[in-house]
């Protein structure tokens, strides 16, 4: 059972037993020659964990930057060119060998890619590397249903997270019931939209009613529907800003109104079921 998180180093219990933090700092677009700096940083101000990916290039900044913390959890994830039984498993000692550990807290796959048709053979690899004891836990990032449905009929293994697209203009309710029915822990990627979120007039008369800022207000309606979020910033005022929210809480009006923020076409990022790039 989950208690709400009570500061930044809370964690929520994932379904094969090991435990990751509701917060993390993610690093999409943090520049590969500054991230060990930035996430050093992080682990100053308490941060617990780190979001990167074999695609932002900078796993090497991320292993620098954590060297002397080996306590604070690390995800990366299998790029679409890598996938496939054996190309997974090689993809991931390269990205262990940048991030500088011999096991990763969490392995993900980054997008299904349907058209290539390798996810359930790159899903079994995950599972083999888990075996092995070179990652702690394995999840998917970006799957719809039908390829959750597919991965878990076809091996019988749960993914501990799917990582998605998720803000108040996008909030995925059919996905998240989904993935509360199978135990599947909804984390959220561009959880402020990108920024485009922060100047919407409702979010910022909850902001100012508790004194609050627009990002917090948002990251706290993550925290509060029971979503994992790793906003991303190279400002260290702004990492110490996405940190702060465990002094004040959203009421049910302030949940309903945000609840109201939400598009049929408010998704940013590619379309999961026909990714391009
Ligand atoms: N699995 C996937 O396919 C996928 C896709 C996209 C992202 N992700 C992960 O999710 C993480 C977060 O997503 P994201 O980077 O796309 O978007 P985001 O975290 O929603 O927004 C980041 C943007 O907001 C700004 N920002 C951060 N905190 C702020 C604050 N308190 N006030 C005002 N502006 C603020 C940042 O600028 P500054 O840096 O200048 O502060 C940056 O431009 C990524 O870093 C990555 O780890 C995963």
């Amino acid at each position: 059972m989950n208690q709400f998180p009570q500061d930044a180093s809370s964690t929520v219990l994932l379904n094969d037993g090991h435990r990751m933090p509701w917060l993390g700092l993610g690093v999409w677009q943090t520049p590969p020659s500054e991230t060990a700096q930035v996430v050093e940083q992080a682990v100053e101000i308490g941060y617990r964990a780190v979001d990167t990916a074999r695609l932002y290039k900078n796993e090497a900044g991320v292993g620098k930057g954590l060297l002397a913390h080996p306590d604070i959890f690390v995800t990366t994830k299998l790029w679409n060119d890598e996938q496939g039984y054996d190309a997974t498993l090689r993809a991931f000692e390269e990205s262990a060998h940048r991030l500088q550990r011999d096991v990763v807290d969490l392995y993900l796959i980054h997008w299904a890619m349907p058209q290539q048709g390798l996810y359930v053979e790159s899903w079994k690899a995950l599972i083999e590397l888990k075996r092995q004891g070179r990652v702690r836990s394995i999840g998917v990032s970006n799957f719809t249903e039908d390829h959750l449905s597919r991965i878990m009929d076809a091996t019988g293994v749960v993914p501990v997270v799917n990582q998605i697209e998720l803000h108040p203009f996008f909030q995925q309710k059919e996905l998240r019931a989904f993935h509360k029915a199978h135990n599947i822990q909804t984390e959220a990627w561009r959880p402020l939209g990108k920024g485009a979120i922060l100047g919407n007039d409702v979010i910022a008369q909850i902001a100012c009613k508790h004194g609050k800022s627009a990002a917090q207000v948002i990251l706290r309606w993550h925290l509060q529907n029971e979503i994992m979020v790793i906003p991303k910033s190279v400002n260290p005022q702004r990492m110490a800003e996405n940190l702060d929210l465990f002094d004040f809480a959203l009421d049910a009006e302030d949940l309903a109104a945000i609840t109201q923020l939400d598009k049929r076409d408010g998704r940013m990022g590619a379309d999961p079921a026909h990714p391009v790039f």
